[in-house]
């Protein structure tokens, strides 16, 4: 398979992929950490089509660290083929289980995040998550020990020194914001430490509260304050409301509907070149016009695997790569199911055309095993192009 993004070798280090991007003035494009869905199989569907860095979910660290099953059930990776660059995401609130469950998982991933988000609360009624965002000193100390392990297992730590090295390996957080964004500044100031000397790689914002619901748009002024701030030090990449290239949450790029929030500073082009009118990815700006260095999706790439190829909705190609994916890294026949619906319904950005029916969606909770899955995936393809052969056929 070849990826339509930055294509880099196994193990090549995160902040390589940054640095090419900025270089040749590109986003990252990353696939979000998603509890049940940001499977091997999903994320090697979503690196073909132009996604750069792939998140695994949420893994608990404390399980991880003890279970050989946990281990082998939550984090699946490629022995085979492509691996996209992988950054293993932990639940953890405790600096030496963050450390260890680093320090397991390093051999097959390029980097290790810690997720400070989650608002669900179960979770934060154990102190992971978006509890952290009030646990500050907490986070610094598991980014650090973290660092620390890992350059002990020797692996480079060294953050942008290290960016040549394959053994390279990168240590990050993904972050929600406070109401009082004071408060987000002191948790930033405090995890990232001395800019010179930075304790973690990079940032991810995910603009919301955590009592923010996600269908309330991102806050775009708090994003602005927080990327004119930190950009200067680390890269930044953008959670949230990613649904279509064409159709940004901010600036004067987004949507008609969303131009009355769109806050985020875009500075004057260089070389005021505007004129890519008929290209769909061509409103996008150029990460030298802002202070983000990519975009993250969640919601955006499960309608679409796609989005960051520019499509502005899923195709049957991608359902067929989905498809093969899963026959070489199996999910569990409900999981792929829900995929197949969240990429045969409307995507969430402007195009709300979709291959099959509600109804047909509905039907495919009726299927019971995966061979009827395939069979009921070629017949609909099949109405769809008024042809014969199934999917394969054609692709
Ligand atoms: C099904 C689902 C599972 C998620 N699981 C995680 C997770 O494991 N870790 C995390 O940091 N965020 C998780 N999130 C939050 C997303 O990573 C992302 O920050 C949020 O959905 C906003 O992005 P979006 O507008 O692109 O969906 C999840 C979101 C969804 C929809």
């Amino acid at each position: 398979m070849e990826g339509y993004g930055i294509d880099p070798a196994p193990s090549t280090h995160p902040l390589k992929i940054f640095d090419v991007a900025r270089k040749q003035d590109k986003f990252i494009y990353a696939c979000a950490p998603m509890v049940r869905y940001s499977k091997l199989a999903f994320r090697q569907t979503v690196h073909k089509y132009g996604t750069d860095i792939c998140w695994t979910p949420m893994i608990l660290a404390k399980e991880f660290n003890r279970s050989s099953f946990a281990r082998d059930s939550d984090l699946t990776i490629s022995t085979q083929g492509v691996q996209p660059c992988t950054i293993v995401q932990f639940g953890a609130n405790s600096p030496l289980e963050l450390s260890r469950a680093a320090s397991l998982a390093a051999p097959f991933v390029n980097g290790v995040d810690l997720n400070c988000g989650c608002p669900q609360s179960w979770a934060c009624a154990e102190q992971l998550g978006a509890a952290l965002m009030n646990q500050r000193e907490l986070v610094r100390d598991m980014v650090v020990e973290t660092r620390r392990r890992l350059h002990g297992d020797g692996w480079h730590v060294a953050k942008d020194k290290d960016k040549d090295s394959a053994q390279g390996r990168s240590v990050s957080v993904k972050i929600r914001v406070h109401d009082d964004l004071r408060k987000t500044m002191d948790f930033l100031d405090t995890v990232i430490g001395h800019p010179q000397d930075r304790q973690v790689d990079w940032i991810t914002i995910h603009p919301r509260t955590r009592s923010t619901p996600s269908t309330t748009p991102i806050r775009t002024e708090a994003l602005e304050i927080l990327t004119t701030k930190y950009s200067k030090i680390l890269p930044v990449l953008l959670s949230g409301d990613i649904f279509d290239l064409s159709t940004l949450p901010f600036g004067p790029f987004a949507s008609p509907v969303d131009q009355g929030l769109a806050t985020l500073t875009i500075k004057d082009e260089p070389n005021g070149d505007s004129s890519h009118a008929n290209d769909s990815t061509a409103a996008v700006p150029k990460p030298s016009n802002t202070n983000l260095s990519g975009f993250m999706s969640a919601r955006g790439l499960l309608a679409n695997p796609a989005l960051f190829a520019g499509q502005s909705s899923c195709s049957w190609d991608v359902v067929e790569t989905f498809m093969c994916n899963v026959a070489r890294c199996p999910l569990p026949l409900k999981l792929a199911v829900h995929h197949i619906q969240e990429m045969c319904g409307p995507s969430l950005g402007n195009d709300k055309s979709s291959l099959l029916s509600k109804k047909d969606r509905i039907k495919l909770t009726e299927l019971t095993n995966m061979i009827e899955l395939i069979g009921f995936l070629d017949d609909k393809y099949d109405e769809y192009t008024g042809r014969t052969g199934g999917l394969r056929r054609d692709l």
